[in-house]
Formats: C-alpha cells, structure tokens, sequence
C-alpha cells in the first residue's frame, strides 16, 4: 500500500519561489485554456452560425468561469468543406464569422480582461479554392504548381501510393487533376490540399502568416495536424503495421522537426510571451514528446492517448505514468485534454449505462453527471496544462444528429452542438428563420444550459469554476510536483506539492464507495476537503463515494 510507482515529478523551477518564480514560469504553464468551436459558442447576427460578434458579447462567461486562454478553431475564409480547416485565406476573417476588425476588438476585449488569445493555423493544407491552389492546378508551369505535392499515375494509371483519407479510409488520398495529368495529395479531403513544405516558398508563405497574426497581436497558435507537415519524398506505400489507421495518423518523419525549429525560432523571436501548441495526432505519447525537441520545438503538444482511455483507474494511472515518463525526460511540459470538436464529449464516452445493475437508487443520469464531475477533478489537478473544450463546463453530452441534419465529412456533428445559454425555447440563439442554428441542441438544453447553471452554485459550471479558481491560487496545483499513491482497487490518487502546501487528489472510478480508511495507517482521515466533485465540505472520513473526488488539503 506505501509503494509509488511514479517518482514524484521535480519542481519546475527548483531555486525559485514566491514573486521570482511567478515571473520565471512562461503564462502557458498555469494557464487554463478553453476551445472556442466560433460557429457553436454564440451567434449575433440570427443566421444560426456563431461568429465573433457572438464571442465578443459573451466574455463574461469566460471571465466569470476564470479561464486564463482561449484557442479560437478556424474564423478564417473558407468553403466550409471541413468547418473551416479548408482555408482559402489565412490573412481574413470570413463574413460569416465577421470582419478583420471585429477580431482586433475582440482581442483588445480579452486582454483587457488578462485572457490571452492563440489561433488555430492550419499549415498541412489550404482549401481547394486558395488562389495558391487555383493557380497550381491551372498548368504544371504555373508557379504555385510545386506548392503541393502532385505526382504522375503509376504504370498502371493507378494511385502513386496506398495512403488512405483521414475521414473515409475506403478513399485514397489522391485526385487525379484531369487538366494537368496529374494526382495530388489530400490526407484530407479532396478539398484540402496538402501544402508542399520541402518547396522553400511555401515556407515562406506560411511564416508570413505567423508574422501577420503575431503582429496582430495574438498569444499564439494552435497548430492543425504539425507532425504532417514534412512528408518523405519517396511517399511510400503505409507499412502493413498500421493495422488500417489512416496514413496521416501515422505520418511522423524526421524533416517535420527541422519545420518545427524554423516556427518555433519565428515565433520566440517576437518576445519570449507568444507560444505554440501542436496538434501531433500521434498514438504514443513517446512519439508525441519528440515534438517538444530539446525546448526547440513546440512549447507544447497535445497528448491524444489520455483522451482516448477509458474511464477507468488502470488505464488513466497507465497514461498518466507513461505521460510523465515520456515528458519529464525533456523537461517537457504536458497538456491534458478530454474533448475537442473531432471526438465524442467525454460524457458521451464514459456513459457507462449499459453496465449498470438497474435496482438501485444511483440511476444513470445521475451517475454519469457524477462521472463527468469527478474527470473535471482529474483534469484540473493533474501536473500540466489543462484544455476545456467549450460546453464541457455545462457537462454536456453530444447531441444527436441524424438525417440531412448531418453536416461533418468526420461525423463530429454531435461533439459540436450549439453552447445552450438559457432554458428558453432558443437556448439564446434565435434566428431570423426562427429555424434552429446550424446543428441542433444537446437534448438536455433545456436544463443543462449556463443561465440555470449558473445560478446554482452546487452544479457541475459552479464546481469547474471552484476547481480554476483553486488552481490559481495553488502553487501546488499549477507547477506542483506529482506524486502517484497506491490506493485500493477503482480508485486513483496522487500528491502534488510545492514549497510549503501539499494537496492530495482521490478519485473514485466506480459506482460504489472505496474505503481509504486503511490506506498507511489512517494518514488520510481528517484531512480538510478543499473541493469535492459532490460538493462536500468538512473533512475527509476515510471512505470516498460512488464515483466522488476530492481534493484534501494535507
Ligand atoms: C484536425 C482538426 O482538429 C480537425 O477538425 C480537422 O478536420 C483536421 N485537422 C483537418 O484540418
Ligand atoms: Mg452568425
């Protein structure tokens, strides 16, 4: 029972503290982001779409929650094929999200209220439509031709290789451009070109995008699949080892670092405050500390395999070891993530209703209400910077989607529901049409929505603003060390210490009560609960209940 199989994780900055430490730690480290998905958050003009108007007048829900950060999905002109990430102009905001100028007040808006503000960049592919590509496919002498990666049918008149669509891997990744006689490459959809990066003036052309959004003045970027950028320019066919996953999941060679470096150096030449976080969609958490290169790369990378585990205390203790493990050798910095726009809400995901007994007075509602509780605990105490995906703090589930209702090449349409404001009839978004907006509403709007759960200060919006509020004023939480305990089976528990304050975490995976009452002769019972997933104050009796976390002051 005393065993910790993790060592506890070193100080970040070890002969620093108080004032001194506060300044040496870059913004991103205690920082708090929260997603904003634009055409889901909130709409201003009534066209059912939410756009920057939207945004901008409801910042005080992002000030009232106490996020530190947000990451705005693509705003950008676009045919709208992928919701954006098909960009036919990096440098604009496209008119149904609203104007250049709106964008410059809104960012004037959050750092007048301290919340910083990165972009997503999409630097793996343009849209179809981007004059780049319009020109390239118009002759093979154009000169954006060799801005994407175009090559001839093989003998046979076949595809140069056997890479399949991220979204249908029934499809290649190739189109034949009859015009020119030639394929070109899509890990995407046909509609989204992949940019060639060994070309020199595509280099160029997507650093002068940095260059123009940081002289805007934004905090960084989230950049779009970063590990695709570089490809091997022998293309070769997927190894038989990837057991059918796309090949732009796999896609990890080494000339994407080189990229990476030249980005980074970019960006950290405008003052060491500006940051960039990778999507590096990549299964191995191994794999994905590599793009932190020696501080030379991404000053951070989301970690996907933490997002795709069970709810469960093996399977989380085994990705938060391995995450450790992997990022600490780099004096990497970690992120935690539960849902963003491509994946189920983890709500969705760890509904176990199929597995519960049915007699019993813990129903299924409430029990996975408890559920998404207890992993807002988890994801706002662990070492490493946390990324709300917006309607997480309501506890929403996915909506459900069917018909011509369906919009996403992915099928993501669920995941991307409109944020409810109010329990009215139009949840705060009415339209002109006095038709719903562009998705319809997770089913339980009409409870589950920030008005009403704002004003009750025991919901689960109330605990994720307890939960930032504590780790903001934790030294312990923000940059503390993590330290794994050993506890009885279906539960999870870890220290984290700074200086002088120790906090402990205990989070129950099951739907009954596990007794800690043992765990090193009592060493727990007494302990003050600074927050409970349930709500409970007092102090810790020994025993953890179903599905309940708490954070004990020790
Ligand atoms: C990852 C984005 O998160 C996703 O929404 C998009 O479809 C693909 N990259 C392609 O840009
Ligand atoms: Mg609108």
């Amino acid at each position: 029972m005393e065993a910790t199989p993790i060592a506890p994780t070193t100080d970040a900055e070890p002969g620093l503290d108080g004032e001194g430490e506060r300044h040496a730690e870059p913004w991103w480290k205690r920082a708090v982001f929260y997603q904003v998905y634009p055409r889901s958050f909130a709409d201003s003009d009534g066209d059912g779409v939410g756009d920057l108007g939207g945004l901008l007048s409801h910042f005080d829900h992002l000030t009232w929650l106490g996020v530190d950060a947000l990451w705005l999905s693509p705003f950008y002109p676009s045919p709208m094929v992928d919701f954006g990430y098909d960009i036919s102009d990096y440098c604009d905001v496209d008119p149904l999200f609203g104007s250049l100028e709106q964008f410059d007040e809104l960012l004037i808006e959050a750092h007048s209220r301290n919340i910083k503000v990165i972009i997503d960049w999409v630097p793996n592919h343009t849209s179809e439509r981007h004059p780049w590509f319009v020109d390239a496919r118009s002759s093979r002498s154009a000169i954006h031709r060799n801005w994407y990666v175009w090559r001839d049918p093989l003998a046979d008149g076949s595809v140069p290789n056997d890479w399949v669509q991220a979204f249908d891997p029934s499809k290649p990744t190739w189109t034949f451009d009859d015009q020119t006689g030639q394929f070109y490459l899509h890990l995407f959809e046909s509609a989204q070109p992949d940019l060639n990066w060994s070309e020199p003036a595509v280099v160029a052309a997507m650093h002068e995008v940095l260059r123009f959004w940081l002289e805007r003045g934004v905090d960084g970027f989230r950049a779009d699949v970063i590990h695709c950028i570089g490809k091997d320019p022998a293309l070769p066919d997927d190894l038989p080892a990837g057991g059918g996953l796309p090949h732009c999941v796999l896609n990890d060679v080494s000339v994407t670092h080189g990229h990476i470096r030249d980005i980074r150096t970019l960006i950290d030449s405008y003052g060491g405050d500006r940051m960039i976080v990778g999507e590096v969609y990549l299964l191995s958490t191994e794999s994905v500390a590599t793009y932190y290169g020696n501080n030379d790369e991404l000053h951070l990378a989301f970690n996907f395999p933490p997002l795709f585990a069970p709810w469960r205390p093996s399977d989380w203790s085994a990705c938060i070891a391995s995450t450790y493990a992997a990022l600490d050798d780099r004096h990497a910095w970690p992120t935690w993530v539960l849902s963003n726009h491509d994946n189920p809400r983890h709500r969705t995901r760890y509904d176990f209703a199929a597995s519960l007994s049915g007699e019993t007075e813990y129903t299924t509602a409430k029990r996975s209400e408890a559920r998404a509780r207890a992993a807002a605990v988890l994801l706002l105490t662990l070492r490493g910077t946390p990324f709300l995906y917006q309607g997480e703090e309501l506890g929403m589930i996915d909506a459900e989607v069917t018909g011509d209702r369906r919009v996403d090449p992915g099928g993501r349409d669920g995941c991307r529901a409109p944020l409810p404001w109010d329990g009215s009839a139009d949840h705060g978004w009415p339209t002109v049409t006095g038709l719903e907006p562009w998705l319809p509403f997770a089913p339980d709007a009409e409870h589950r929505n920030v008005a009403d759960l704002r004003s009750d200060p025991s919901s689960i919006l109330s605990l994720y603003r307890a939960l930032i509020a504590l780790r903001h004023s934790s030294e312990a939480l923000a940059l503390g060390t993590f330290e794994s305990l050993d506890l009885p089976d279906g539960a999870l528990g870890y220290r984290r210490a700074r200086n002088a304050e120790s906090l402990v975490v205990l989070v129950n995976f099951t739907d009954g009560p596990v007794d800690l009452s043992e765990y090193r002769q009592g060493l727990l019972i007494g302990m003050p609960v600074a927050i409970a997933s349930d709500g409970l104050a007092g102090t810790f009796t020994g025993t953890l209940g179903a599905d309940q976390a708490l954070i004990l002051r020790s």
